[in-house]
């Protein structure tokens, strides 16, 4: 459950009204890489993580609160830039109230101007956030990644934050805004901290590469192909070994004399490897089993039940209560988890029946 508490995360502030600025940041608010996609994409994801993965269901739930946080954030930080307008667009009577507080007849054909580029921001909402983004596109359901697979999921989600920084690096180079700045850094550095915890997590996760469970075919996994003309830039990405599977990369300089000579690389020949189509085998059938155990040994057939209370049958069962005492902190899977349970990545619930 969500337990609303009513004070921001962070203390937002603004100087002065700025209904310009309020209007770039619903980028933040519902745009693509905003707090609402971030919320809603560790949220999703970590319904399929509590079973197996108690940890990182812990992980995700509680990045995906913060996240609810942020939009609160930036939400009232809108509403705060829009001060002023909301009332008077409410004096529905008075045009000229409107314009005082704009600043007159130019300023008042600015906010028309923006209102031209968002239609849906100030006229729709009544001076208050709008989930849109700056532009006025809708949010979409389809901004979330969620892929049932933690190690392409926190791969997703280093990416979203990487993605939610630089849009508030650049939020941050159009308001002159003190406090507004103050919160915006506030936020952009959230990101960087989300990201190491999102990096972190992976790292726990062993083998996490290729992404999924089946390994890839040992033939084209270290391939380069020179795909242009000109000078061949060469780097680390098409020399040396490559950084997950230490695989020596093959510079393929002529792709089309290669495609035709290997019959369109069916006769592709495996170099540069110790992957052979054995082991690749082998550690298919052995990560299939290891990953699919861990979820079938996490979930229960019959009865089930997501959460246990402390009034129920469960002496160990603890829920978390603001005012808990700080000792007895817990998993927050349903109990107070034992010293290490949790980072080992065991099940730490317990189903009630
Ligand atoms: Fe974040």
């Amino acid at each position: 459950m969500f337990y609303h508490v009513k004070d921001l995360q962070f203390n937002a502030r603004v100087s002065a009204p700025d209904p310009r600025f309020a209007n770039l940041l619903l980028q933040q608010f519902g745009g693509p890489n905003g707090e609402l996609k971030a919320a809603m994409q560790y949220f999703v994801q970590a319904f399929g993580a509590k079973e197996p993965y108690p940890d990182k269901y812990d992980l995700l739930m509680d990045i995906a609160t913060e996240e609810f946080s942020h939009l609160e954030i930036v939400g009232a930080t809108i509403q705060m830039l829009l001060a002023g307008v909301n009332g008077k667009l409410k004096d529905a009577a008075d045009e000229a109230e409107i314009m005082k507080i704009m600043g007159g007849k130019a300023a008042k054909e600015n906010v028309i101007h923006e209102a031209m580029s968002n239609p849906h921001f100030l006229i729709e909402s009544g001076g208050g956030p709008i989930l849109t983004d700056s532009r006025g596109i809708p949010w979409s359901g389809t901004y979330v990644n969620a892929n049932g697979d933690l190690t392409v999921d926190l791969r997703s989600n280093m990416g979203a934050e990487s993605r939610a920084k630089i849009v508030y690096e650049y939020l941050m180079k159009f308001t002159d805004d003190p406090y507004v700045k103050e919160s915006l850094r506030f936020l952009m550095t959230r990101e960087i901290a989300h990201f190491q915890m999102f990096e972190a997590a992976l790292q726990t996760i062993q083998p996490n590469f290729p992404p999924g469970v089946l390994q890839g075919d040992p033939r084209h996994s270290n391939t380069y192909f020179n795909m242009s003309n000109g000078t061949a830039v060469r780097g680390p990405w098409n020399e040396g070994v490559s950084p997950e599977l230490g695989e020596v990369w093959r510079y393929i300089d002529d792709p089309i004399a290669h495609v035709a000579a290997t019959n369109g690389l069916l006769n592709q020949e495996i170099e540069g490897t110790r992957r052979d189509e054995k082991s690749v085998q082998e550690l298919n059938q052995a990560l299939s089993k290891q990953r699919s155990k861990e979820v079938i040994a996490a979930t229960p057939d019959g009865e089930n039940q997501w959460s246990t209370y402390s009034s129920g049958d469960d002496p160990g069962a603890d829920i978390d209560a603001p005012d808990r005492d700080p000792d007895q902190e817990t998993g927050k899977t349903g109990r107070r988890s034992t010293p290490g349970e949790s980072a080992k990545g065991k099940s730490t619930s317990k189903k009630g029946k």
